[in-house]
């Protein structure tokens, strides 16, 4: 579904992103992994528009992506969460993921409409009680549970993840698990950076590792987490998986 094609992105001498080839299957749920700066989120930002890279190819069912807007390849399908939660602070819950229904689509919603979705996306991730509230009086967990509404409020059919979960509280990393295999099941395919590696190992189907802008390892989620490499750049000992509740 999403092809990512000897990508590199270099921020003046810096190589963020160093000749990486990555795949989404059609309803993967595909897990990514990897220390910090080792250029996770620089890949969402690329994939998303809002860097352009600096030789390579990313590809949505054969469309190419590179050179396009954002809000363009929001509307190809693609929507992504921030790991820095970027709410619009001073319109309330439902309005921002109004927001997201409006700049979905190049065809016209009626205000119902774009209500209803919105209601249908909050309701999903556990925020429909505090739909009416500001969105910059969330608690963090909350802010994290409206970005991912506002994503889904697009209607995506690849959705892009950047640590949604890391620092929630743990019953809303359970809250949110079940969200996310919810919307898996649904039809959407899904790419989550994360952190909490229990939550990638009970979720994930295949787990990607990046390091130093680079391939270190991909496979199953076992293997992964059992391979020295990961283990010795990364994991520090060998993990198993977030008994799910
Ligand atoms: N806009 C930018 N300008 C310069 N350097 C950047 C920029 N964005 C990211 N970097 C650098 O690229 C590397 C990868 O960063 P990032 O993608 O945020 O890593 P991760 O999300 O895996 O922690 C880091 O060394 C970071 O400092
Ligand atoms: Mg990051």
């Amino acid at each position: 579904m999403l092809e990512v094609r000897r990508l590199t992105m270099r921020f003046g001498g810096l190589v963020a992103i160093d000749d990486l080839s990555l795949t989404v299957k059609a309803n993967q749920f595909l897990g990514v992994i990897g220390p910090n700066g080792a250029g996770k989120t620089t890949l969402l930002n690329l994939i998303t528009g809002y860097l352009t890279p600096s030789s390579g190819s990313i590809t949505l069912e054969g469309a190419a992506l590179v050179g396009r807007k954002p809000y363009h390849i929001c509307r190809m399908g693609i929507a992504r969460t921030f790991q820095v939660v970027q709410p619009l602070a001073e319109m309330t819950v439902l309005e921002n993921a109004m927001t997201s229904v409006f700049y979905s689509g190049p065809h016209r919603v009626s205000i119902t409409q774009a209500r209803d979705r919105a209601f249908e996306a909050l309701s999903l991730v556990g925020l429909a009680e505090q739909s009416g509230m500001l969105a910059g009086a969330l608690t963090l967990g909350n802010k994290k549970k409206l970005e991912l509404a506002r994503a889904l409020a697009t209607r995506p059919r690849l959705l892009l993840l950047d640590e949604v979960m890391a620092g929630s509280p743990q019953s809303d990393v359970i809250d949110l698990m079940h969200v996310l295999r919810a919307i898996h099941a649904s039809g959407t395919s899904i790419l989550m950076i994360e952190h909490l590696v229990p939550v990638i190992l009970a979720l994930a189907e295949h787990v990607f590792v990046l390091n130093f802008g680079q391939e270190l390892y991909q496979g199953r989620p076992e293997d992964v987490v059992t391979h020295p490499e990961v283990i010795e750049s990364y994991l520090g000992k060998p993990l198993t998986a977030l008994a799910d509740a």
